[in-house]
């Protein structure tokens, strides 16, 4: 099997984990006042992490709830085992599964599973994006009045709460709709096939966001900071869009009031 195959497979076999214990949750443990983790969260993640370890022994492994596995490779898994625990602890069916394959510092393969809608957004360095196998594309709205576009809000860091309140009393004053969905991965493949047309989110990590930028890029989509310089996996601000956009939202992102 291949990085891309072996991703699907257990991207499967952990979203038939996810569904079944959906709504029977018994145990949330807090990393931070509104960081949640569930006992099914690391029971996603060893999955996860076990079928990759025994495809390719020798990789690196980077996962939201285990930390850095580090064999010195080249190659770089990045998981997110639920993306969206908050939804997935209250039963509101709203997640994902987030597998990314970096080489190099490079992500070449990326892949978002819903489980719930049985969707599976998947990409590879320029072969273009896929939703169960079906080439997609991102929207062709041109103007932020007719857009529907989504954020998020991470908790711990109370400026950037403050800083994205304001941001959303911005865009929800000239978008169509604004939505906070509460799956980052999932927000950012829904631009990627046209659902939303933009998205932007303080405080991110790279496991929310490794897959789905690799996703939306080959859709034709566009990603930077809020004020248009070169994204990295690496750093807490992520603007994506549908590309046409991209410069009208940087215009309300850098609105003051
Ligand atoms: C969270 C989700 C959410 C985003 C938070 C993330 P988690 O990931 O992606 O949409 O707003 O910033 O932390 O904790 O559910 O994996
Ligand atoms: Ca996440
Ligand atoms: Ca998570």
């Amino acid at each position: 099997m291949n990085y891309l195959e072996v991703a699907e497979k257990t991207a499967r076999e952990a979203g038939v984990v996810l569904l079944e214990n959906l709504g029977k949750v018994k145990k949330i443990e807090f990393k931070a006042k509104n960081s949640l983790v569930t006992e099914v969260d690391k029971l996603s993640e060893e999955i996860i992490i076990n079928n990759i370890k025994k495809s390719f022994p020798s990789h690196d492994i980077f996962a939201e709830e285990s930390g850095r596995h580090s064999e010195n490779s080249d190659y770089l898994w990045l998981i997110d085992p639920i993306d969206g625990t908050t939804n997935y602890a209250h039963a509101y069916p709203f997640f994902s599964i987030s597998i990314a394959l970096e080489v190099k510092g490079e992500v070449e393969i990326g892949l978002v599973y819903d489980p719930v809608k049985d969707e599976m957004f998947t990409a590879e360095a320029g072969k273009g994006a896929y939703l169960n196998g079906e080439l997609i594309k991102v929207s062709k709205s041109d103007s932020i009045e007719h857009s529907h576009v989504c954020t998020g809000f991470m908790h711990e860091i109370e400026w950037m709460v403050e800083a994205n309140i304001k941001h959303f009393g911005n865009f929800i004053r000239r978008a169509r709709a604004v939505r906070r969905d509460g799956s980052a991965a999932l927000d950012v493949c829904y631009v990627a096939c046209g659902r939303f047309d933009g998205f932007w989110e303080l405080g991110l990590n790279p496991w929310d966001t490794a897959a789905a930028v690799l996703i939306l890029k080959e859709a034709g989509g566009q990603v930077t900071t809020f004020s248009g310089d070169e994204y990295s996996i690496y750093i807490k601000e992520i603007l994506a869009s549908n590309s046409i956009i991209h410069g009208q939202m940087m215009e309300i992102l850098a609105l003051e009031g």
